[in-house]
């Protein structure tokens, strides 16, 4: 037996990287596919979770850090920059921190999970916090790219995008072909453009059969690709996609296309009510955000959409730790026994004499 190698050496030879180029990593990928009792039996459909909150900074933006950063390095790269809600800069710093590279980060001030905020600072990013939403921090960190000697490192750097689509290999390596059905949370809409680079390289290739359906769902206050406008304001707990101008608007609408799919948007409440079920149901946590495509499939059994017999497969991008103020903010008055030091006490206060 072995040691998953990550990403790049797992799959170097499908990604469009120079030859040549080393593979800075945590040797991230390699996600379980964890089956849902809860949504199946629920669905009557075979539901599973891609559960990305088990890479190494506990988000699926790793898998498009190492190649990021990969060639970053390979390029002569000194210091990289992104714009992020959070978990893009959490990755990009501890990839930058093994590469020897100086990380500057870009966050919207006060919108960003603790969690988060605690891993970019450890791992030695410079943070800026701006006084604005996070399409103004990706502005702002393209212009500061193209100005300076920075690498702009957001998946508008299509070297995230090849690492970001092992995903879908693993899942259909996994399953032995493609779902029938493929539901994600969407922000700046750089993950379901992977997927759908993936998925179609694996069925160009012979691997698949065919591609999955594609659904895509936003946070209800930052819903741009279901209305089909930029949000000037964008406004959700779910911070990690509290975001109103996608950058890959045009690769997502191209896969909700060609795919026959559809965006839709959850509210708020749904997503955090989907994250609580998931995590007492099935014993998954992840952070708000990556329960959209959670709340997604309720909504839509909910409305009468049939999944019975299919086969799906839902991405949770990222870990509940992440984020335990918004998770104690909802549900902490759940907590609410305090006896002495009394065993008996205790007995009571559970129910159990
Ligand atoms: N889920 C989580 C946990 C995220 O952090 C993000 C994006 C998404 C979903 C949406 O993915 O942007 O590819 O559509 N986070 C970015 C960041 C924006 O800066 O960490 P997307």
């Amino acid at each position: 037996s072995r040691q998953w190698r990550g990403v790049i050496e797992e799959y170097r030879d499908l990604l469009d990287l120079p030859p040549d180029t080393a593979a800075v990593t945590l040797r991230e990928g390699g996600t379980p596919l964890v089956h849902s009792h809860w949504l199946s039996g629920l669905s009557g459909a075979e539901v599973w979770l891609k559960v990305e909150g088990d890479n190494p900074t506990c988000s699926f933006k790793d898998r498009g850090m190492t190649t990021a950063i990969s060639l970053a390095v390979h390029e002569g790269a000194k210091a990289v920059v992104c714009a992020s809600t959070g978990n893009t800069s959490a990755s990009m710093a501890a990839y930058a921190a093994r590469a020897g590279l100086t990380p500057l980060v870009l966050v919207p001030e006060g919108k960003i999970a603790a969690g988060k905020m605690a891993q970019a600072i450890l791992h030695g990013a410079q943070i800026i916090m701006v006084r604005g939403n996070f399409d103004h921090c990706l502005t702002m960190a393209k212009e500061l790219s193209w100005s300076y000697p920075v690498a702009l490192v957001n998946s508008v750097n299509p070297a995230r995008l090849e690492g970001q689509k092992t995903a879908a290999f693993e899942i259909v390596d996994f399953l032995g072909d493609a779902p029938d059905y493929h539901l994600l949370p969407v922000g700046n809409a750089g993950n379901i453009a992977a997927y759908w680079l993936g998925y179609t390289q694996y069925a160009d290739l012979g691997r698949a059969t065919k591609r999955p359906v594609m659904r895509g769902f936003q946070a209800a206050g930052a819903a741009p690709l279901v209305t089909g406008e930029p949000f000037p304001d964008p406004e959700t707990k779910a911070t990690a996609i509290r975001i109103g101008n996608p950058a890959s608007w045009k690769l997502a609408e191209a896969a909700r296309d060609e795919s026959g799919g559809r965006f839709a948007a959850v509210t708020d409440e749904q997503i955090l009510s989907a994250q609580r079920d998931l995590a007492s149901r099935d014993g998954v946590f992840v952070e708000p955000a990556s329960a959209a495509g959670i709340a997604g499939i309720l909504q839509e059994l909910a409305q009468g959409e049939s999944y019975a017999g299919r086969r799906v497969v839902i991405t949770v991008t990222g870990h509940g730790l992440k984020d335990t103020a918004t998770a104690l903010e909802a549900f902490g008055e759940l907590v609410d026994v305090v006896v002495d030091a009394d065993v008996e006490a205790a007995a009571r206060a559970a129910g159990l004499a």
